[in-house]
């Protein structure tokens, strides 16, 4: 009998695009379609229980080794660091991270230090960090757009998917910080002592993401 492994999966947009991707791949999901309020969903057909988590708690399981892989956006792994394997850009949950700046502003003709609105410090400051300019970065929970708007900062690194955001609120996207997708990562050790469950798992998406081609 195989060993069960155990994944987490980031609630919401990218939840349903897992579940698309775990069916295409024969995975009977649903009991995660009707998750009620159980946390730890047994797929029926397959040796493969799903956890629902926040993004970063995603990062948090894996890391640990209580979860042996997740499914997590590249925005969060960029932003929290990594000790485990990123095995598979999964190629859902396109968007990009983008510095804006309200529209005419003119972000770099001046000299002060710039202020950075974002929720995704370390994104910005590794950016930054490699032009080489000093910018006090602002860490903000929610709309990051409020912060040109209120004037508590002169750009924003932020996650931009479709631009409506951005131009509902009179700013422009100036530079490309970074390319967001869906990625599969798993737990070194989980690697090492499941590896024949693991690379069954991992061969079945590749199989079904070379299909979508
Ligand atoms: C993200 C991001 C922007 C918006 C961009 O927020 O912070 O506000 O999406 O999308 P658009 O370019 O299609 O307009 P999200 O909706 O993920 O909510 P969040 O504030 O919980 O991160």
């Amino acid at each position: 009998m195989s060993q069960r492994l155990r994944i987490a999966l980031t609630k919401g947009r990218l939840q349903e695009k897992s579940v698309e991707l775990f069916e295409a791949m024969g995975l009977d999901c649903s009991p995660i379609q009707s998750p009620g309020r159980r946390l730890v969903h047994a797929i029926p057909n397959y040796p493969l229980d799903a956890v629902l988590a926040k993004a970063p708690d995603v990062i948090t399981y894996v890391e640990h080794g209580v979860c042996d892989l997740g499914i997590v956006g590249k925005d969060t792994i960029l932003e929290q660091g990594r000790s485990f394997y990123e095995v598979l850009d999964l190629g859902f949950g396109k968007c990009r991270f983008a510095l804006a700046v309200k529209q005419g502003s003119d972000f770099y003709g001046t000299y002060k230090t710039r202020r950075i609105a974002t929720k995704y410090p370390n994104v910005a400051r590794t950016f930054f960090e490699k032009k080489g300019m000093d910018v006090d970065i602002i860490k903000i929970e929610g709309s990051v757009e409020l912060a040109p708007i209120l004037e508590l900062a002169d750009a924003i690194v932020d996650i931009v998917e479709t631009g409506a955001t951005l131009r509902e609120n009179g700013l422009v996207p100036i530079e490309d910080v970074a390319q967001v997708s869906a990625r599969l990562i798993v737990n070194p050790a989980s690697m090492k002592l499941h590896k024949t469950e693991l690379t069954d798992f991992i061969n079945r998406c590749e199989r079904e993401l070379e299909c979508r081609v």
